[in-house]
């Protein structure tokens, strides 16, 4: 295990994810946690992160100067090499111009850390501060045209640190100095894959439940699909998954979960079709926050009364990821009040949660769904919303709308897959603005539906860039869906990046 101390630097998680990628585990926490608490988890290496304050000024953020006499080898990256600095006696001080960019560095000729960059690297740098001087008893390991000190260390103590970020991909060679930190530094092994990650979490899981009984609202989305089916495998029929059918999932989608789930994998799946109920409470409702709210709380009533007639249950399975664990930086309650797919369960289902992807970024969960088993189409989904189709149809929702819709869907999914694209464009997908314009089909004057076509990409649905998509394929979906689905005679295209439109059209 390393620690990588996070002083609220923008690369962070990317730290993070490199040490993980070099197959050694590794916990971010915050920077201010107690000292007793990171020995206790005896870790092999101990890093320190960019953060944006400045350690001239008061009240920056610090720590405790016993973490570098606990034998432990800490890195200090940008502000984690200023607070080594200054904390241990060297020379901070404000920069007269702000460092932003790539920078070559010019490295001392001494066996370590660095010696793996030759004798000029570039990378890349962001700092308002810099080292003048190292602490006493450091050495120099590299310098920039307007740094002085660009690395330093005190091999005998284990102490390094780095202006530069190797974390990101502007250092080429970067991976290669954390490696030597963690391979030859601290001494990690890198036996940390996906394969012992399931192994170590299947007996976790089997020990933490013991002989009693689980539940896991499945959504059929990556982490919720993966989570169970992890469970599964820890304790079988023990746990049981609900799936609702609110009657506005994608063309196909309620017969595939079932085939994965209760065929492929064998698990306990109640499947519930509560399309009518749901689409009979949308009847006229046309506002989008109205439609949303109606079909979270119908949505909770259906799985509660599902739950309720299992008897009795203890747990609830929830496909929480590290990202989500780092940001609300807090232990995992241990009574859920909230349940971020769901929407919300109620207070008197006392559970205690299982996460067992807690630790897990996204790119590391679609690879223990892989080494599970489990099949692309739900490895490699797309984001779907809770309220699914009901907010790509704007106004009211309908059973006929609904049809059109997924026909439409069906074959922009399609296309996109057979264009290769679907990997590298995070959402893709039809709406139907309840639009009808007038058209000619053979000799005939059509008025009929219009839909729109959206694609976008994005790395965390927080902004996003419309798809750039070859015409070719936009000609292909666009006379695809005028030829097979006869109520439409009209596709345009969304070009609108978020902000300033939102993802969604509702
Ligand atoms: P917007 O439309 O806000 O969407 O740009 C951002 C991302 O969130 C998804 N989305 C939802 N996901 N429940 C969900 O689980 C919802 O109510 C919901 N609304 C939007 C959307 O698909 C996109 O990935």
């Amino acid at each position: 295990l390393v620690i990588v101390l996070d002083f609220g630097g923008q690369y962070s998680q990317l730290i993070a994810r490199r040490i993980r990628e070099c197959s050694v585990f590794c916990e971010m926490l915050p920077y201010n946690t107690p000292l007793s608490e990171i020995q206790a988890k005896k870790p092999k290496g101990i890093i320190f992160s960019g953060g944006p304050s400045s350690v001239c000024q008061e009240g920056a953020p610090v720590v405790d100067p016993a973490i570098y006499d606990l034998n432990i080898p800490v890195l200090g990256i940008c502000y984690g090499m200023q607070l080594m600095a200054s904390q241990l006696g060297g020379k901070v001080n404000k920069a007269v111009r702000r460092e932003y960019g790539k920078t070559e560095l010019q490295i001392a000729p001494r066996k370590g850390l660095l010696s793996c960059m030759g004798q000029r690297a570039q990378c890349w740098m962001s700092h308002g501060d810099l080292v003048e001087a190292p602490p006493p008893g450091f050495e120099v390991l590299a310098s920039t045209e307007t740094l002085p000190v660009a690395a330093m260390a005190a091999p005998e103590r284990s102490l390094y640190a780095v202006q530069f970020h190797p974390e990101v991909v502007h250092t080429p060679k970067g991976q290669d100095v954390l490696r030597y930190f963690l391979f030859d530094i601290c001494g990690c092994v890198g036996n940390w894959t996906m394969g012992s990650f399931i192994e170590q979490t299947v007996a976790e899981v089997r020990e933490k439940v013991g002989g009693r009984r689980v539940l896991c609202a499945l959504s059929g989305g990556v982490d919720s699909s993966v989570a169970a089916v992890l469970v599964h495998r820890a304790i079988g029929d023990q746990l049981t998954c609900v799936f609702v059918n609110h009657g506005l999932l994608r063309k196909g989608e309620a017969e595939s979960v079932q085939e994965i789930f209760r065929d492929r994998f064998n698990m306990n799946l109640v499947y519930v079709d509560a399309s009518e109920r749901f689409l009979n409470k949308l009847q006229g409702v046309t506002d989008p926050e109205r439609k949303r709210k109606i079909i979270g709380e119908e949505f909770i009533r259906v799985f509660e009364e599902e739950a309720g007639k299992l008897g009795e249950i203890d747990f609830l399975v929830q496909g929480t990821l590290y990202p989500d664990v780092v940001e609300s930086g807090t232990a995992t309650a241990a009574v859920i009040k909230s349940h971020h797919n769901v929407g919300g369960l109620p207070e008197d289902m006392r559970l205690s949660l299982i996460e067992p992807l807690r630790w897990l970024f996204k790119d590391e969960v679609r690879k223990v769904g892989e080494e599970l088993g489990m099949p692309d189409r739900i490895v490699w989904r797309q984001p779907f919303p809770g309220p699914g189709l009901a907010v790509r149809i704007l106004g009211e929702v309908t059973r006929d709308k609904i049809a059109i819709l997924q026909e439409a869907d069906a074959i922009v999914t399609e296309e996109i897959a057979r264009a290769g694209l679907d990997r590298e464009i995070w959402q893709y997908f039809a709406v139907l603005p309840n639009l009808y314009s007038v058209g000619v089909m053979g000799d005939e004057r059509t008025y009929a539906h219009t839909v729109a076509v959206r694609a976008i990409y994005s790395h965390d649905g927080m902004t996003a860039d419309w798809a750039k998509i070859p015409y070719p394929v936009l000609e292909r979906i666009s006379s695809r869906i005028v030829n097979e689905v006869k109520e439409i005679n009209r596709v345009v295209y969304d070009i609108t990046s978020k902000p300033p439109a939102t993802i969604e059209w509702e």
